[in-house]
Formats: structure tokens, sequence, C-alpha cells
């Protein structure tokens, strides 16, 4: 499906690895030069010649961390204009609530609420301006279905969403939409890190952990990153347009509500 974006613009914050790094891939797909991002130089710059190889496509690799202000402008300033942001960043380790003090949550809302919006704030307009804008925020499942010890991402995340529902609303008229992609359990580092510090934690081996997490999901297995990526490249495409607001689960069924 040609997307309708071929020459556009992309920035995709923390894009060296896993989801981000899909949907970088996608829009490079599509033709659009696209602006990776991570803290890792060796990483990032493999990745960048990876998506380079595979697409053709301009991509261009900015080592930085993207809560910080200097990160976001030279994320910002790496292209004349940025016609679709998706919002990404790490997320905050597992820990029991009790334990999550002053300085881990407002870490926490800096990471996955402010840094996002922080983003968004310096595009949109340009956005608007130009009549063109897609913004893609990834998320979490968790912000459907809480996960114990993940308390502070399903807090923030929610926060995020609720800002830009919003937000999302009062630029639909020139073209912008704000979407949301919320991650189930995908093949990535970070889901191989926990299912590391569960094995840890429980006693149990690691592949047991893996094998009772793919059970305990309708599709019996873990998402592909390449599934995020399309799905991705879809919300930034010339035909979704009257598409905003919206959250998009993508879980292998393991959500069990209705909608
Ligand atoms: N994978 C899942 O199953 C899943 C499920 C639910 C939610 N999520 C959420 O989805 C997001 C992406 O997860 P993932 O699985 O793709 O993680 P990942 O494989 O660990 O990749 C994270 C990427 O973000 C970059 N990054 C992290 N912190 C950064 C910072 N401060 N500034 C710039 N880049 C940064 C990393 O590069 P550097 O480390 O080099 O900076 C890496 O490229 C996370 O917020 C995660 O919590 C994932």
């Amino acid at each position: 499906m040609d997307l309708g974006i071929k020459g556009k613009m992309a920035v995709v914050a923390a894009s060296s690895q896993g989801l981000g790094r899909a949907c970088a891939l996608e829009l490079a797909r599509a033709g659009c030069t696209v602006v990776i991002n991570g803290r890792d130089p060796g990483d990032l710059e493999q990745t960048a010649g990876e998506i380079r190889s595979e697409t053709g496509a301009k991509v261009i690799p900015i080592v930085a961390d993207v809560e910080t202000a200097e990160g976001q402008l030279a994320l910002i300033g790496a292209v004349p204009q940025v016609d679709i942001l998706v919002t990404n960043n790490g997320g905050p380790p597992l820990r029991d609530f009790r334990q999550v003090d002053r300085t881990a949550l407002i870490a926490g809302v800096v990471g996955n609420m402010i840094a996002p919006i922080e983003l968004i704030q310096r595009v949109i307009d340009g956005m608007v301006a130009r009549r063109f804008g897609r913004i893609v925020n990834i998320t979490s499942g968790s912000v459907k279905m809480p996960l114990a010890g993940l308390d502070v991402s399903s807090g923030a995340r929610a926060g995020l969403t609720g800002f830009l529902a919003g937000v999302a609303r009062s630029v639909a008229h020139a073209n912008v939409t704000i979407n949301f992609l919320l991650p189930g359990a995908f093949e990535t580092r970070r889901l191989r890190s926990s299912i590391e510090t569960a094995a840890n934690r429980s006693g149990n081996n690691v592949e047991a952990v893996r094998a009772s997490r793919k059970e305990a999901i309708p599709a019996k297995r873990f998402g592909d990153p390449s599934e995020f990526g399309a799905a991705c490249g879809f919300l930034c495409s010339a035909q979704a347009g009257f598409i905003t607001g919206q959250n998009l689960l993508i879980d292998g069924g393991a959500f069990p509500g209705v909608m």
C-alpha cells in the first residue's frame, strides 16, 4: 500500500532499537527522510546503516537524550520541517509502588509524559501552518490494563493520553492527527530484560517465564516489532487523516475487554 507520505520528514524519538526502530524503518520504506535517535552512538549508527541499506532512504542519526531540551532541539533541528513525529522513550523500571519515591515518580512523569508533550509543542504549530501533521505516541497496553510494578509507567502514560486528547481535537481541522499505539508484549530488548528480572525474582528459569508469558496471550506468541511498525506507518499515512485521538492496542488479544 502506498502510504502517500513519500518525501515527508519524520522524527522518531528513541529509535535505535525496538519499537521505535520498527516505526522508523516503516517510515523510511514509505519514502520519508527519517531522523532516528538513541543515547548509544554505536547502536544508533548501526541502525542508521541498516535502515539506509534496506530502504535507500535518507536517515539522520542524532545521539541525544530525548528527555533534555538540548536533545529535543537537536532532533527537531535535524530536518528543515517535521511532518511526522513519533514520540517514544525507555520505560521506568519495574518496582513495587511502595518503593517509588518522589524522585522516581518525577523521573517517570518527565520521561513518559513531559518529554513527549515538549516534543509535540516544538513541532505542532508548523504542522498546523502547513496543513499536514501526523503524531504517533508510543505508550503501553498498561494504559488500559495496568501491570503490577509498572504503576509509574501506567500513570505517566495515562496522563499523556489525557493531556493530548484535547490537543488532538484542537488541531484536527488542519489535517494534524495525534494518536497512540499501545504495545502489549513485543520481542524487544525491553521485553527480554523484563523477563530476566521476573525470572531472577521468582527463581524460575528465563525460558519458563517466557513460555508462561506467551501462554497468557491469546495469540500464543510475542509481537514482532515489524507488526508494530506497520501500524505506525498506517497512522502516519495520508489516508489516516480522519483518525485522531485514538488508542490502538496491539497485544495479540491480551486485553480481555470488549472495547
Ligand atoms: N516491548 C514491549 O513489549 C513493550 C510493551 C509495553 C510498552 N513498551 C514501551 O515501549 C517503549 C519502547 O520499548 P522497546 O521495547 O522498543 O524498548 P527497547 O528495545 O529497550 O528500545 C528502547 C529505545 O529507546 C532508546 N532510548 C531509551 N531511553 C532514551 C532516552 N532517554 N533518549 C533517547 N533514546 C532513548 C534506546 O536507545 P539507548 O538506550 O541507546 O538510548 C532504544 O533505542 C518503552 O517506553 C516501553 O516501556 C514496550
